[in-house]
């Protein structure tokens, strides 16, 4: 028997870099981002436009307080990975527990805007548990803070904010309406004690900011989606019969491609079990005369991706009734995408486009002869056609579907048909569930897939799960990407 050892390449002597770094830069992770980005593909340069942006949508005299999130517990001491606030990584690049934002707008030039981040100090004591921090002075070196405070030194923040808001005619903050982010009630008393007056939204302002994504976002998001795809197409090119292996098999790929982590908690789902929308047990064992609904994908530098794919759990398609099925969704998504090409031009919203995939649902359970298709399309499709992505999976939730559509937004299109075991349904399409999930950023002119390469089409899938991949998958890298 032969055994083939993959290795990236041989790396000995490792050199002296600024190991003692918080989140990851590339002064100590040359390998993950290249000169000049904060986060991988998005440049210091880029945050700080975005910064710009935003106070080009306020008025002279005012200040927008954002506080980052801090680490969450499962139970005791076990802690959930750290996920920042959004909206404060989007302007900052960011990615540290315990940090607030406090951006100053004084006159009418952009050149005297200011960002002032309140961060946790270096501490050597708690940096040998909690690993290293970036720092106060790290976070202007590196972050281009203006100043920079102690989020430990509660007397000093509280009396340099009070300045700020006295020297602001408007505050822009979002209270926390679950009052569990630390100095939130400080803030809403100082605002009144120091400046008389109510906190403005800030949300929905960098809502419209985050909705349209930069050429460097979008390229971001395509690498995301193409090491996903990638990893669908070598997993449907194998056999599995643990949901669970099949689940984390995933999850290891877009790992070791590129992606930093799973976009959000993947599902998994075989025969019946894809009938439930968010099935995320994962644990059944998947049997070769069902087919399996993944949904599940990478995300990269904060940015996600969002794929769906249905296939047979044996290679080969269980039933005719199987395989109609599947066929029926796919005719929808690939209309629904081909919409989106003039999406732009034909002022479509998120709506029109959902409205419009009920409409060819409908039709194509009529041509699968199930009885009464028009009045059950909407229980064999209960969601939506898609959502807007981006640093969130359900992306700037604030921003309406009913608008139209603009360029650089990146919507997802993923209809699904799930039908149930019951005797409205011919005995042989129950339990069958297909959901099809591609991304797209709407250019005005066109869209772009940035999904394309997880296969979808009948004959490419047969051929993958028959032939396997011929595209060589490169994994374990370590060069930026
Ligand atoms: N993965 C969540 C969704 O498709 O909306
Ligand atoms: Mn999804
Ligand atoms: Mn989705």
């Amino acid at each position: 028997m032969m055994f083939r050892r993959y290795m990236a390449s041989a790396l000995t002597n490792r050199p002296a870099v600024r190991s003692k770094l918080g989140q990851a830069l590339h002064e100590n992770r040359p390998f993950l981002l290249k000169p000049g980005e904060l986060t991988p593909g998005i440049t210091a340069r880029e945050y700080y436009e975005r910064r710009l942006a935003l106070a080009s949508q306020l008025p002279v005299r005012s200040c927008a307080v954002i506080l980052g999130n801090q680490v969450q517990y499962a139970s005791g001491a076990v802690f959930f990975p750290f996920q920042q606030d959004n909206d404060l990584f989007y302007l900052t690049g960011w990615n540290e527990p315990d940090s607030i934002m406090v951006l100053e707008k004084p006159t009418e030039r952009l050149e005297d805007v200011s960002l002032t981040m309140v961060v946790p100090p270096k501490n050597d004591f708690k940096e040998k548990w909690e690993g290293f921090r970036t720092g106060i002075d790290g976070v202007k070196q590196f972050f281009n803070a203006d100043e920079a405070l102690s989020i430990d030194n509660s007397i000093d923040l509280l009396t340099r904010l009070g300045k700020v808001f006295k020297r602001n005619e408007y505050i822009y903050y979002d209270e926390d309406t679950k009052k569990s982010r630390k100095y939130n009630s400080n803030i809403l008393n100082l605002v009144k004690e120091t400046n008389s007056g109510t906190p403005r939204k800030l949300k929905s302002i960098i809502a419209d900011l985050r909705k349209c994504k930069s050429e460097a976002e979008i390229r971001v998001m395509r690498r995301a989606g193409q090491i996903s795809g990638r990893s669908y197409n070598t997993a449907m090119a194998r056999r599995f019969r643990n949901e669970r292996t099949l689940q984390t098999y995933l999850e290891h790929k877009f790992i070791s491609g590129g992606c930093d982590k799973s976009a959000y908690i993947p599902v998994v789902g075989a025969g019946p079990n894809a009938l439930c929308i968010h099935y995320t047990n994962n644990n059944d064992v998947m049997y070769d005369d069902e087919m399996v609904l993944v949904d599940a994908s990478g995300a990269l530098g904060g940015y996600c991706s969002d794929i769906s794919r249905t296939w047979p759990v044996s290679g080969k398609w269980p039933s005719s009734a199987h395989k109609d099925v599947y066929e029926a969704v796919l005719n929808v998504q690939r209309q629904s995408i081909r919409s989106c090409n003039t999406a732009i031009a034909d002022k479509k919203s998120l709506h029109d486009l959902h409205e419009e995939s009920v409409r060819l649902i409908r039709q194509e359970l009529k041509n699968l002869n199930i009885p009464k298709a028009s009045e059950i399309a909407e229980k064999v499709y209960p969601h939506y056609i898609g959502h807007n992505l981006g640093l969130d999976v359900h992306d700037v939730p604030e921003v309406s579907r009913f608008n139209p559509l603009v360029e650089g937004q990146v919507i997802t299109i993923e209809p699904g048909i799930y039908i149930p075991d019951t005797l409205d349904f011919p005995k042989e399409f129950r339990n069958i569930g297909v959901r099809i999930e591609d991304d797209i950023a709407l250019q005005k002119d066109g869209c772009l897939n940035l999904t394309v390469e997880a296969v979808k089409e009948i004959k490419d899938l047969e051929n993958v799960m028959e032939n396997g991949v011929t595209t060589p998958f490169e994994d374990d890298i370590v060069t930026p990407l």
